[in-house]
């Protein structure tokens, strides 16, 4: 008994200081210290987004070297990866959002956050005009502000191929609000089959989800419709569940096309079990408000009716990212986006830095490059910051040695040799300067590839890492514990993860919740 009472003290005195350490953390988190202010010496640095690359390149910037000004129409950043769990209420959505004032806030010199969307960047006068396009406006709502610096990450948008009505009539898996959007419709189509008197045709198509796009988004989102389906409304929509059906659409003949072979096949028959409809070699020529219009592999046009067409098919350059790019027209040509040189500097432009998904390199447009990407940046600009400092007092010491006063015969000799002693002074402080300078060169990007994870439903998931020099493949429950706590250890704070962790933990208890906002 007394080593029970021993053990039980012990629990009890972890526990504490754990809850006690977990408390002050928050704390410390909550309430950010004072800041130095801006200093008109230093250069400004312009940052344009809020999301994966920017988000990386603030938590790792020295801010003492900048003025640094962000600007970005969401005033938060967004973690995608888990973007398909909102969709269908497995996670709330501010648990996987993160202000950027939480990170900018605890930076040592203040940053200016400003929610505004860019218009135009001035690549000659370097210069950036944004406009406040939220719904309530002061008596300014548009400007133009200077940079020394830019850093371009504004991401991309949905590719939509200008097709007919997917603009109208899909939802897209892109945006917080996308997400939310489509739990609404979603749900919209589940209480709408459930209304009286509507006919068994009516009822299937309503219950027909179709999914464009079998990347990883697609293959996502259809994982996760499976789950709510099984877990939550087979219990709440009894006669309605059986009905329900989800159909992968992809253009081409197989899904997932950056994993390996043996796991798109898995991939495959996880959701042939789980009955999710996968048409590979299909084209969507159409969204309509009731139909899919399908170009069949064998190219026959096929009408498909369905209640919600969601639309995860790939990304393009947003319109300020192609006008930027129409005002530099020799360097940049690349029509997947903004050519950059190894040290993610906008060919052709002086002082911008591009990164992410709105620039075309070798590349995929993952969140893990531009996160990779941000970080060397923060680091290349804090070299920059130093190399500039050289700059300065190497000009302002040649200024200096053109103001020397010549030494003149009727100087005395001490006069003459104080003079000469200064002059040698200068040159040897310029020697070591210019030494430093040419010392200058920072390391080009290189990006280190940490392997491709994917949730597939029914608690199992898909990994192709790295290891020694080959890859190793890994796909069913053991890898969605592992996606799992990637995920949860990539979130950028203690305050999402315990959010995230929070959600995963009331859902298994309670369900999803199925009431329609
Ligand atoms: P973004 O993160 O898109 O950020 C762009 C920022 O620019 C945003 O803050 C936006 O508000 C802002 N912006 C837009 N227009 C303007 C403007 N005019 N002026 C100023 N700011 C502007 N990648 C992975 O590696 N792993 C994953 O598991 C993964 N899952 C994903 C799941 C989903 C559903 C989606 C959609 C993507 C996923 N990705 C994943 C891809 C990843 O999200 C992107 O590659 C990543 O977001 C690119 O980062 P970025 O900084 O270039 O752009
Ligand atoms: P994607 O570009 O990877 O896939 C889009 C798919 O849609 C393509 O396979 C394309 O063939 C198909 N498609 C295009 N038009 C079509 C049409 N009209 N009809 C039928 N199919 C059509 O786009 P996604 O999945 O949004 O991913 C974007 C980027 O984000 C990728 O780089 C991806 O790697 C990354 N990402 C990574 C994730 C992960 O690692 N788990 C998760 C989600 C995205």
């Amino acid at each position: 008994s007394r080593f029970l009472t021993i053990l039980g003290r012990t629990t009890l005195i972890t526990l504490f200081a754990g809850a006690g350490g977990f408390y002050y953390v928050t704390q410390l988190d909550r309430n950010p210290g004072t800041q130095l202010p801006f200093d008109p010496e230093k250069k400004t640095l312009v940052v344009l987004g809020s999301g994966w690359g920017t988000t990386s390149l603030l938590k790792t910037l020295d801010t003492t070297d900048y003025n640094v000004v962000v600007i970005s129409p969401k005033n938060f950043f967004l973690f995608t990866p888990l973007l398909p769990s909102v969709a269908v209420g497995t996670l709330a959505p501010r648990s996987i959002i993160q202000p950027t004032r939480y990170i900018t806030r605890h930076k040592a010199r203040q940053v200016s956050v400003i929610e505004a969307e860019a218009t135009d960047v001035d690549p000659i006068n370097k210069t950036v005009t944004f406009v406040d396009n939220s719904d309530i406006k002061g008596a300014v709502s548009a400007t133009t502000i200077s940079y020394d610096y830019l850093v371009y990450g504004v991401g991309a948008e949905v590719q939509t191929f200008n097709i007919p009505g997917v603009q109208k009539h899909a939802c897209f898996m892109k945006e917080l609000g996308d997400a939310e959007r489509m739990q609404r419709e979603f749900m919209d189509c589940v209480e709408t089959a459930a209304f009286p008197g509507q006919d068994s045709k009516e009822v299937d198509r309503l219950l027909h989800m179709v999914v464009v796009g079998g990347g990883p988004t697609g293959v996502e989102l259809s994982g996760e419709l499976h789950d709510f389906l099984e877990d939550d409304l087979k219990s709440w929509y009894p006669e309605l569940a059986g009905k329900i059906r989800i159909t992968l659409v992809e253009a081409l003949p197989s899904v997932l096309p950056m994993f390996s072979k043996q796991l798109i096949n898995y991939t495959e028959s996880q959701f042939k079990e789980s009955k999710i409809e996968i048409l590979t070699k299909t084209m969507v020529k159409e969204v309509k408000e009731k139909s899919v219009v399908l170009q069949m592999p064998d190219k026959s046009i096929v009408e498909v009716p369905c209640g919600l067409v969601v639309w995860a098919a790939g990304n393009k350059g947003r319109k300020i990212t192609q006008d930027l790019m129409a005002k530099l027209p020799e360097d940049q040509t690349n029509r997947r986006g903004i050519t950059v040189d190894d040290y993610m500097q906008m060919k052709g432009a002086n002082g911008i830095f591009a990164i992410g998904d709105c620039t075309a390199t070798s590349y995929a447009p993952t969140a893990q490059v531009a996160s990779q990407q941000g970080a060397y940046l923060a680091r290349v600009l804090h070299q920059i910051a130093r190399r500039d400092a050289l700059q300065a007092r190497l000009d302002a010491l040649e200024k200096a040695e053109a103001h020397l006063p010549p030494a003149v015969s009727t100087d005395s000799t001490e006069a003459i040799a104080a003079a000469a002693d200064d002059a040698k002074k200068i040159e040897a402080e310029k020697e070591e300067l210019k030494r430093q300078l040419a010392k200058f060169k920072p390391r080009p990007f290189h990006y280190s590839h940490q392997g491709t994870l994917a949730y597939i439903g029914s608690d199992k998931a898909i990994a192709d890492l790295p290891f020694m020099n080959g890859n190793i493949a890994s796909g069913g429950v053991a890898t969605f514990l592992f996606w799992r706590s990637a995920y949860l250890s990539t979130l950028f704070s203690l305050r999402n993860r315990t959010l995230v962790a929070t959600d995963w933990i009331k859902v298994k208890l309670f369900g999803r919740d199925v009431s329609r906002e």
